[in-house]
């Protein structure tokens, strides 16, 4: 016989007028090779068919299933009950909106924030049809597929504290997308340009370096790095205008 897990879960129906935020428990049996994601689905078929959480595609590429796990921000559905005590606590990611028991509206955010970093090439030159020809270079290719591989699970956003002081701040997953379009050489850019983007309380200074997203990204992405790379270029700048003004100051 397997472990007798107890499960305590936050439940709310925003959407219902008189439904209270609480916690309902559960208990099922663990059987081999079990994750958060198929327990809760134990859960809703056999104890709560109203149980609210959200799932695509099982494993750990679609992002859906983050929520809080004994306080943690992580995936479900890459997370063994065998690599947890026999009470599981599960809670919606903090953050973003939320939309009944563990689900959260991650979608709305993401979407602002790629418009708030205009999260696309920028370029005046014309299409050109034949430009698929040319190679990019290997080594640089890898680097920008490396900062593609986020999966907008929020779980960075939920673990990080300046968000909690800068409601706007762009977070790891967006100073990560400003990191991809910055080192894209199709993208025209200047360095003033992305020096306004970036070089605020919402951008990269803002952070107060609790590197709690690095801690939670459950796809192991350079964060803290990407982070790092884009304060030198940004002070660098920074600096390149600052003696600017003084020179002109001083002439
Ligand atoms: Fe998730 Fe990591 Fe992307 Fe943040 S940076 S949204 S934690 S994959
Ligand atoms: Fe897609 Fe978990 S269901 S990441």
């Amino acid at each position: 016989m397997g472990r007798q897990l107890s499960f305590k879960i936050f439940r709310y129906n925003p959407t219902l007028k008189d439904n209270k935020p609480h916690i309902d428990f559960f208990q099922i049996e663990e059987t081999p090779r079990l994750n958060v994601f198929t327990a809760l689905f134990k859960i809703r078929e056999e104890q709560a068919p109203d149980l609210v959480f959200d799932f695509v595609c099982r494993a750990g590429v679609c992002g859906s299933c983050a929520m809080m796990i004994n306080g943690r921000p992580t995936l479900a559905c890459r997370t063994l009950t065998s690599d947890l005590p026999d009470t599981i606590e599960l809670f919606p990611i903090p953050f973003f909106k939320l939309l009944g028991d563990l689900s959260v509206d991650t979608g709305v955010w993401f979407r602002q924030m790629s418009e708030q970093v205009e999260s696309w090439i920028h370029t005046k030159e014309e299409f050109d049809p034949t430009a698929e020809e040319e190679r990019m270079d290997n080594a640089l290719a890898n680097k920008i597929y490396e900062t593609e591989r986020c999966i907008e699970c929020g779980c960075c956003m939920a673990g990080c504290a300046t968000a909690l002081i800068y409601p706007n701040f762009f977070g790891a997953a967006g100073l990560f997308r400003i990191g991809r379009f910055f080192i894209d050489p199709r993208d025209k850019r200047k360095n003033q340009d992305w020096f306004e983007l970036v070089s605020t309380d919402e951008g990269v200074f803002g952070c107060i370096g609790m590197m709690g997203c690095d801690d939670v990204c459950p796809k192991d992405l350079s964060l803290l790095e990407m982070f790092a790379y884009i304060r030198r270029k940004m002070s660098g700048i920074g600096l390149r205008k600052r003696q600017t003004v003084k020179k002109d100051a001083i002439f």
